[in-house]
């Protein structure tokens, strides 16, 4: 409540003052040809067992008072169908490599319990196990990204798991009809391990690439189904884990992941979701858009050992990371997320696309109730984040072509010396010829008018354009699950064209969706 506080005696003391406002000049190139496709999968998910992400957030079972779908909660199931989310990773992050999926198939009632030590210690009966969770990207019409076991598993289990999953005929497709699925599932991605340099199993990357050889060797592609197998790859800033990867296994991976967090530090407090100050804020999003010159190293040391570009990059965790609500359970790192999260989406969903040559996915964590959720539930009750809003006002530019954007903002400087335009741009144009630019203004305080050079075919008239915002009155503002609206998108038509250039009026700590 402390900020509230603060602004009230600031506006009681202070003169008002005419609201500043900057200009900003960006340019898209919106006749370009031959431009990249944006993957839809830069706008994947990640659901983890981890606090109430699976159970409670997604998936009640059918015996549930809580309104549901064969189990699967129906207020999120419709969110995500909104969402158009493209892939889905499960079941981890860390908890991926205790995981044994045989404890998750059969009957509800006979299926063995668990402690997830991972995650609070929390013990989960397995009711959401492969069917629950391929069953449900079919319905929200998702690609599945399942990630296998190495840290404590064996090569024969994760290998039999592909073909249970997958395999038209044999004794694990036996089992899995007797199972209620006589079909097979379609399964594209599979992690072979996760952060196999820490909870996934400790390991060096030179031990890692030898038994990566080994566990991608008996994952088959059975009757048709092709898999796409991804190392498990490096966090941060580690270029040496990656460079040993592409030397040694860069040509058994069709991708290799990265995990970057938008986090304060990982010793002592990462800082309240809710609570915290202008410096605080700035230096968030300085976190955030450093995320650019890591990416691009990365991209960096594949070139030399891929310069055909044969291996992708998957940044399969990112989001931010503060400490968990107060009273909340630390090991289920639930956290609220405010308008500084949607802050933080688009800028790193401007700088994603920008790296889709090498940069085919990325998967923000997590789905519902943890890290940088899209949903938060509490029993029968739901909200969509300020970071969901985000993603369904983005989700126009998936697999749509990339236009280049140039943008002159002036930047501010963070604590750590980071840089970060206040004023922001990204464009891409759908199958269907439609121009789409989303603009953020990260200032607290100015506004910006951003005049927007584009070409006359594009710029069809103002009657052919419309607008979405995202703002709030106050940077912490969040939805609760008594204020589920406080921050929502709004019609915006804040922009007129004037001597064949489009000017928009962009309000302070704004998000804006344009269509042309
Ligand atoms: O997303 C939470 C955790 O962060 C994941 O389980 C792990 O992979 C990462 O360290």
């Amino acid at each position: 409540m402390k900020h509230y506080l603060m602004a009230a005696i600031a506006a009681v003391m202070l003169p008002v003052a005419a609201q500043a406002q900057m200009k900003v000049n960006v340019t898209v190139d919106t006749e370009i040809t031959d431009g990249q496709i944006i993957p839809k999968e830069i706008y994947g998910q990640f659901a983890e067992h981890l606090g109430s992400c699976i159970y409670g957030g997604l998936w009640v079972g059918p015996e549930s008072e809580i309104p549901n779908i064969d189990g699967y909660r129906t207020d999120v199931l419709e969110a995500l169908k909104t969402l158009k989310v493209p892939v889905m990773r499960w079941p981890g992050g860390c908890f991926a490599d205790e995981y044994h999926w045989t404890d998750g198939i059969g009957p509800r009632e006979d299926r063995p319990r668990m402690v997830n030590s991972n995650w609070g210690g929390t013990v989960e009966d397995n009711s959401f196990g492969t069917h629950e969770f391929l069953n449900l990207c079919e319905m929200i019409g998702c690609e599945p990204y399942i990630s296998g076991n190495v840290g404590s598993g064996t090569v024969s289990e994760l290998a039999k798991w592909v073909e249970y999953m997958t395999a038209v005929d044999g004794p694990m497709a036996k089992l899995r009809a007797q199972n209620g699925r006589k079909e097979p599932w379609k399964v594209k991605y599979l992690g072979v391990g996760n952060e196999s340099w820490g909870c996934g199993g400790n390991m060096l990357p030179e031990y890692y690439s030898h038994l990566y050889r080994q566990y991608q060797t008996y994952c088959r592609d059975f009757d048709g189904n092709k898999l796409y197998k991804i190392g498990s790859g490096a966090t941060d800033y580690d270029y040496n884990w990656t460079e040993v990867l592409m030397k040694n296994i860069g040509s058994l991976m069709h991708g290799v992941s990265l995990h970057y967090y938008t986090v304060k530090g990982w010793e002592g407090s990462k800082g309240s979701a809710t609570e915290f100050t202008d410096k605080e804020y700035y230096n968030t999003l300085g976190k955030a858009v450093e995320v650019e010159p890591v990416i691009v190293k990365h991209i960096a040391i594949m070139d030399q050992y891929d310069p055909q570009n044969k291996v992708d990059l998957l940044l399969d965790e990112w989001g931010t990371w503060f400490d968990v609500e107060p009273g909340t359970n630390p090991g289920h790192l639930m956290q609220q997320n405010t308008m500084r999260d949607a802050m933080v989406a688009a800028l790193s969903l401007n700088i994603f696309h920008k790296y889709t040559e090498r940069l085919k996915m990325a998967n923000i964590a997590q789905i519902a109730n943890v890290l940088q959720s899209m949903v938060l539930t509490q029993g029968d009750k739901m909200v969509l984040t300020p970071t969901y809003h985000t993603f369904r006002m983005y989700n126009v530019h998936q697999d749509a072509t990339y236009l280049p954007v140039s943008c002159d903002s002036k930047k501010f400087t963070d604590s750590n010396n980071r840089q970060c335009p206040y004023v922001d741009a990204t464009a891409s144009r759908n199958a269907e010829g439609k121009v789409h630019i989303t603009l953020t203004n990260t200032s607290l305080k100015e506004d910006a008018e951003v005049t927007i050079d584009l070409s006359a075919a594009a710029l069809n008239g103002k009657a052919a354009i419309t607008g979405e915002i995202l703002t709030s009155a106050d940077i912490h503002d969040c939805n609760t699950f008594d204020k589920p609206q406080t921050v929502k998108p709004a019609a915006f038509d804040g922009f007129k064209v004037k001597n064949g250039k489009l000017i928009v009026k962009l309000p302070a700590k704004s998000i804006v969706a344009l269509a042309l």
